[in-house]
């Protein structure tokens, strides 16, 4: 590639944002020009008070004035790290879009965004072919753990009969935003009822990482289920955020399975609660059988992080339109451009 630094703008400086946007800062092959929020302690401050690094010179610039913003600064890669669902993502994305940027965002569903929001994948893909852009969802889940690794390992087999994968997760290590969306502290009766007004969420993506396994290995899946339900705690327990009364929400349990011919093809499970060990395994029931197992955990704010930047250059390299994982080759660590 060539000497040119890659111009990346971050849409969206909350926890991940900002994370992302300090390890950029370690990339010799990134410029980091500017970055787009809302929240008015943000807006029209230098990004590195944002992030704790002293001035950068480079301005967090509103929503409202993005468009402008993009296309003035030339860049080449928005890092969208906003919102979980495409169609609370969609207008900041066809801004990015708009600006001719290519886009790497945590958004879940954009994963595998023909299941939740077909109409919008389309639309975005028609968008993203036109101004001969890229756009891509990942992070560390969806985007690796429950489906890009899994697939890869089977890349070693010459038949499967099922993956299960489980992640394992210590809910007390986790970024603010993340106890909040799974509830911890509610009574389980609060918690079902923020998750059934969509208040709170827990996990999005079994669903995505099934159907992005299923696109990968070439199977048609018959049918997706996704449960979750709150872990209860069993004592008085606190993290940095909060406060856990014996009885109340100290983490969820989640499942999703998808099913070829009535039968479990994917089984992700998820647990993450206060307390947890963390660590991740897949087991590939195939020829050969295959487990593979983390005993630390893939860290899941750090691996998204990684994951995005290192995907950074893939859009750069990739055809125009609304790709996924499938459609990029392996994504790893960049020392050098
Ligand atoms: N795929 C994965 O593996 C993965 C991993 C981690 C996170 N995620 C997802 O990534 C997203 C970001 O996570 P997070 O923890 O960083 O969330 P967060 O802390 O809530 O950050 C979101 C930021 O975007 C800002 N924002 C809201 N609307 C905006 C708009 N229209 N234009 C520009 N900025 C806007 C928010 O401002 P306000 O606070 O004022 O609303 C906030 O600063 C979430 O959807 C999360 O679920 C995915």
């Amino acid at each position: 590639m060539s000497a040119k630094k890659i111009n990346v703008a971050i849409y969206g400086l909350g926890a991940i944002g900002v994370l992302i946007a300090r390890y950029l800062r370690e990339k010799h092959w990134v410029s980091l020009v500017g970055a787009i929020d809302i929240d008015p302690s943000k807006v029209g401050k230098d990004v590195g008070e944002i992030i704790g690094v002293g001035a950068l010179g480079v301005k967090v610039v509103h929503d409202n004035e993005a468009l402008e913003f993009l296309k003035d600064s030339n860049v080449d890669v928005v890092v969208h790290t906003v919102t979980t669902y495409l169609d609370k993502a969609f207008p900041q994305l066809e801004k990015a879009i708009r600006a001719g940027a290519n886009v790497v965002s945590t958004s879940e569903t954009l994963a595998y965004p023909w299941y939740r929001f077909p109409e919008l994948a389309d639309k975005l893909n028609d968008l993203a072919k036109r101004n001969n852009v890229t756009v891509l969802g990942t992070g560390v889940n969806p985007g690796f753990i429950f489906d890009t690794l899994p697939a890869f390992l089977s890349s070693v087999c010459v038949s499967v009969n099922k993956i299960s994968v489980t992640r394992s997760i210590d809910a007390a290590k986790r970024r603010y935003p993340f106890q909040k969306k799974y509830g911890l502290s509610l009574k389980p009766d609060e918690f079902y009822e923020m998750m059934e007004k969509g208040e709170i969420t827990a996990h999005v993506g079994y669903a995505e990482s099934i159907l992005l396994i299923s696109s990968m290995l070439g199977i048609k899946i018959d049918r997706v289920v996704e449960k979750q339900e709150p872990v209860i705690a069993e004592k008085h327990v606190k993290t940095q955020y909060f406060d856990i009364p014996k009885g109340h929400v100290s983490g969820i349990r989640g499942l999703g399975i998808g099913y070829v011919n009535d039968k479990e093809f994917i089984r992700l499970e998820l647990i993450a609660s206060v307390g947890r060990s963390d660590y991740d395994e897949i087991v590939i029931d195939g020829n050969p059988r295959l487990k593979w197992r983390n005993e630390y955990g893939t860290s899941g704010d750090i691996a998204t992080a990684a994951m995005v930047i290192n995907a950074i250059p893939k859009v750069i390299e990739a055809g125009p339109g609304l790709i996924t994982m499938k459609d990029i080759t392996i994504p790893t660590l960049k020392i050098k451009l």
